[in-house]
């Protein structure tokens, strides 16, 4: 028995940063799913036991522990999988080199085989797209908002009806009609292995001297983010976003030890962004995932300005020029 899925990666508006238990988030987050940003999984089932995972066609066995702890950590919920081997085909759309966690959209992606699989297994789950979230979460915290398209909320939260630590909620509330085109160009300007892992900056909130606050002023953020989808306020919503993502990366500069994602050339493209919005009134503007790499944000109909901008300047800080056309998506497809 074989299942496949793409799932595409995401990138948070407001950020997912500490984490308790097991990937349970410290405070609620919500992103915007992507679209050309995913990864293409099959998961089949075996009667000889062992894991085995090849990217791109290339049996890579550094990638077989990985799996084994998601399996293990699912096994609570699922224990008939321990009674199978696996075989997981993985494929990235984006380039491997790019500096894109593929740890959301790959983690959405098997999850919702394993629950395609144990579906057509006779499992009875009341609601398979939530489980799958589940699942993903315990992979990998964001990859359980990959599971939908637009945008989604992991975190429980008072604005949020129905939102839950467990798994992502596609967002309940209205969302203006310019939120659910939205484009993401990623600007790659550091496509190496990252400094300090997102593990290790999630443990680092732990004993963070500003973590109480900052964890209210996620609720805060969320709450206030409402009415601004609601009604199309791009002017709040840069204005919130981009204080997102300096945030982030102000805990991690602000965290035991210190350290810095953003590179030279990070703070060049965000410095070209703010000037261009200044001086050309066009609602562009960035966010930040944990890395150096800018999502330059906008809405679809100023695209042909945003990336005339892109390339005059942008491209010139990023590595090789690199960039990837990417925009909000409608979630995951089956690939059987
Ligand atoms: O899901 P993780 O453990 O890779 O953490 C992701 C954290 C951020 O990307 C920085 C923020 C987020 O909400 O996705």
């Amino acid at each position: 028995m074989k299942s496949s899925f793409r799932a595409p990666s995401n990138i948070a508006l407001v950020k997912y940063w500490g984490k308790y238990g097991v990937q349970l988030p410290s405070n609620p987050s919500i992103s915007f799913t992507l679209d050309a940003c995913a990864t293409e999984t099959s998961l089949e089932l075996q009667d000889s036991p062992g894991i085995s995972v090849a990217l791109d066609g290339v049996d890579t066995p550094s990638f077989v522990p990985k799996v084994a702890q998601f399996v293990e950590r699912i096994a609570e919920r699922h224990p008939w999988i321990t009674r199978y081997g696996l075989r997981v085909e993985t494929h990235n759309t984006f380039p491997h080199s790019s500096g894109i966690a593929s740890s959301a959209s790959g983690m959405s992606a098997l999850a919702l085989c394993v629950v395609d699989l144990a579906v057509r297994l006779g499992h009875e789950l009341p609601d398979p797209r939530q489980e799958a979230s589940v699942l993903a979460r315990l992979g990998s915290g964001s990859a359980c908002r990959s599971v939908y398209g637009g945008l989604v909320v992991w975190g429980e939260t008072p604005s949020v009806a129905g939102s839950s630590q467990e798994f992502g909620l596609r967002y309940p509330g209205e969302v203006h009609e310019v939120f659910r085109t939205y484009r993401d160009t990623v600007a790659l300007v550091d496509v190496g292995q990252k400094a300090v892992s997102s593990t290790a900056g999630h443990q680092l909130m732990e004993a963070h001297p500003f973590r109480t606050q900052r964890f209210a002023q996620a609720h805060d953020h969320l709450a206030a983010l409402k009415p601004i989808l609601a009604a199309g306020d791009l002017d709040a919503f840069i204005e919130l976003v981009e204080l997102e993502a300096l945030t982030l990366h102000g805990l991690m500069m602000s965290s035991r030890p210190s350290y810095i994602l953003m590179r030279p050339h990070t703070l060049q493209i965000i410095e070209a962004i703010r000037t261009f919005r200044r001086e050309s009134g066009v609602p562009i503007s960035f966010t930040l995932d944990a890395g150096a790499n800018v999502h330059i944000l906008y809405p679809d109909s100023h695209e042909q300005t945003a990336l005339a901008f892109v390339k005059e300047q942008v491209k010139p800080w990023c590595k090789d020029g690199r960039t990837i056309a990417d925009r909000v998506g409608q979630g995951p497809v089956s690939l059987q």
